[in-house]
């Protein structure tokens, strides 16, 4: 999806870190890597091809710094990687202060720098086509979490003659996205989780299942067991470079806010939050809203979503705005009928019944969240990316 090649600066930077930059650059398709000395630092201001600087600073050596800086009015444009052998927090805010945009420890971590990489190559415009995530959540389990993650997927895929979706069942214990749609994936989460910083995109397709309509399945481990190991770093890992490969990415959440559901969370550009008219469900609803806005999550990004809209309830619609003072986003009619058909068969709402009201809620929910955001999206919790861990 990058079209744009550009060159990343590495300067005074070791073999091994030169060599893992040139890889997760390539796995980007963004260009080649031009590595200089000290004495040669000056060459910087006269190469128009390079768009990113990656700078190594040491206590007591004023080369890195200065050259951050020297950056910062010579190359405005161009944002800087600073790299360090540690995380104090004195270099971090020097760096911070100097104009490095990112501060990542020597040796390089493919796990910090993929996403280093990702977030700099974005504000660079290295992007052309932007991918989007968009979590489905919701506090407790039935109120169709599932249902509507699977169905967005192929409501987005069909919002452009050549959307391209993953669609990833995070339900590590018992996801229920092989089941609603009939497959038996030959790979899950887990193998993705091992590889994902040397597979390349062509690779990385053969580890999703592929399901017919340009959506890809990340499928949930085999054993209940495995889905533990997956950490919430190596999730959010997963889903950000899925965000990058794929138009958009729909990831079915758990229902519990553990790390793993806050990876999933900070990176989505877009959550969806379904309730339904009742007490019970309106009152997790509460607190789940209250948690996204300790986490700082702008209200453009949370879309509050009920579900099954028309079945009894103990609110109205209107009552519940006025309970949460913020607009419900969409709702989607009950149809007991067409969700079922549809699970059953392994399909979705849309192929079993393209007519009725439900298919059509859903595809203006994909619009509705498909819209560009004035957030820039992704990676935007309080957790600071200087400071992450
Ligand atoms: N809009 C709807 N109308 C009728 N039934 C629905 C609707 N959405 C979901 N359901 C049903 O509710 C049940 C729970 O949905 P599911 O997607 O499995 O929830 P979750 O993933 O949150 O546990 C399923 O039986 C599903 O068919
Ligand atoms: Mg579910």
């Amino acid at each position: 999806m990058s079209e744009l090649k550009g060159r990343a600066v590495v300067f005074e930077t070791p073999t091994g870190d030169l060599e893992l930059i040139s890889k997760e650059l390539a796995q980007r398709d963004c260009g080649d890597v031009l590595s200089l000395s000290w004495a040669e630092a000056n060459k910087v201001f006269s190469n128009g091809a390079s768009v990113l600087a990656v700078v190594p600073i040491h206590e007591g050596d004023e080369r890195g710094i200065n050259l951050i800086e020297k950056l910062r009015t010579g190359r405005p444009e161009m944002p800087v990687i600073a790299t360090g052998p540690s995380q104090t927090p004195d270099l971090i805010l020097r760096a911070v202060r100097a104009g490095a945009v990112e501060f990542l420890v020597q040796p390089l971590d493919p796990v910090d720098l993929g996403p280093a990489l990702d977030r700099v190559l974005q504000t660079v415009g290295l992007r052309t086509r932007p991918g989007r995530c968009i979590a489905v959540y919701s506090a407790k389990g039935g109120l169709g979490s599932t249902t509507v993650a699977v169905n967005l997927a192929f409501a987005l895929a069909r919002t452009g003659a050549d959307a391209r979706v993953a669609l990833v069942d995070m339900v590590v214990q018992g996801g229920d996205v092989r089941i609603f749609l009939d497959i038996r994936p030959a790979h899950t989460i887990t193998d993705v989780a091992e590889r994902i910083h040397s597979l390349d995109r062509h690779e990385l397709l053969t580890f999703l299942h592929a399901y017919p309509n340009r959506v890809w399945v990340c499928a949930d481990p085999n054993m209940p067991d495995e889905g533990e190991m997956l950490s919430g770093p190596r999730v959010g890992n997963i889903v950000q470079r899925l965000t990058h490969d794929f138009d958009y990415t729909v990831v079915d959440c758990e229902h519990t806010l553990n790390e793993r559901t806050l990876a999933v969370l900070d990176t989505a550009h877009q959550i969806v939050v379904l309730t339904h008219l009742t007490l019970p469900a309106v009152r997790s609803l509460q607190r789940t809203l209250d948690l996204f806005a300790r986490l700082d999550y702008p209200a453009d990004k949370v879309n509050v979503v009920v579900n099954r809209y028309g079945s009894k309830g103990d609110l109205t619609l209107s009552d519940l705005e006025k309970v949460l003072d913020r607009p419900v986003r969409a709702t989607l009619p009950n149809d007991y009928r067409a969700t079922i058909d549809a699970a059953a068969r392994g399909q979705p709402i849309q192929r079993i019944a393209p007519k009725s009201k439900i298919a059509s809620a859903l595809d203006e929910l994909a619009h509705t969240v498909q819209g560009v955001d004035k957030t820039g999206g992704g990676s935007n919790s309080k957790r600071s990316r200087f400071f992450r861990r």
